[in-house]
């Protein structure tokens, strides 16, 4: 069995559904680390401080249910906004951000039992993982699929300006120089444009467990 998964890809591609899923069969941890760059961005719109005074003494905790804290406050749901999206993207183009962040994930990952995933584990954080699977899906079908989450949460959501900002993530996440969102040399590409949520939670878990 695979110790450790590392699932990397744009917004909106699965990662993190089917990496709870998988984690919850396999009894694995899922560590999700967009969520803390989420919060890192919760800190600087909530402060109004520039981002390299928030990120020198910033705590931020993941649980077991999946629960974020910063600060010792819990910001499960604030993270989820649009515009914490956005503010996300921005902080995680500067490499002490990505510095810090790192170290607290190599550190979550140390007790092996784990899925992982954001943009860059398979590429930095974790370039050893035993399994290494970049998610990807057409930029239609991902901003629907943005689109039907933020309206199950009640959030206002236009599918043309969730398609807008989806792309523009896309491009600033894949274009900026510290590690940007790209396949691993050795990663398994997974399109889920046309999969079911299920097709592709069965494929990891057929290669994690080969
Ligand atoms: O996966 P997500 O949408 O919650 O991630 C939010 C942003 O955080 C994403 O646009 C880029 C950044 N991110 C990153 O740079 N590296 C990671 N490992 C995870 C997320």
């Amino acid at each position: 069995m695979k110790k450790i998964i590392a699932v990397d890809g744009p917004a909106g591609a699965g990662k993190s559904t089917v990496s709870k899923i998988v984690a919850a069969r396999l009894g694995y941890t899922y560590i999700d680390t967009g969520a803390m760059y989420r919060a890192v961005a919760l800190k600087v719109l909530e402060s109004g401080k520039p981002v390299e005074e928030v990120t020198g003494d910033i705590e931020i905790k993941l649980d077991e249910a999946g629960k974020v804290f910063l600060d010792g406050r819990e910001v499960t749901k604030e993270i989820r906004t649009p515009e914490v999206s956005r503010g996300a993207s921005d902080v995680a183009k500067f490499g002490f951000v990505r510095k810090k962040l790192t170290e607290l994930q190599r550190e979550m990952a140390t007790q092996g039992s784990v899925i992982m995933d954001g943009r860059d584990i398979g590429t930095q954080v974790l370039p050893n993982a035993d399994l290494k699977i970049f998610l990807t899906a057409t930029v239609e079908e991902r901003a629907r699929r943005r689109f039907e989450e933020l309206k199950a949460k009640n959030f206002a959501a236009d599918f043309e300006q969730i398609k807008k900002e989806i792309s523009l993530r896309d491009k600033q996440d894949s274009e900026r120089e510290i590690a940007p969102l790209k396949m691993a040399e050795d990663a398994v590409l997974l399109d889920t444009t046309n999969l079911t949520i299920e097709q592709v939670v069965a494929e990891i878990l057929r290669l994690a467990q080969t």
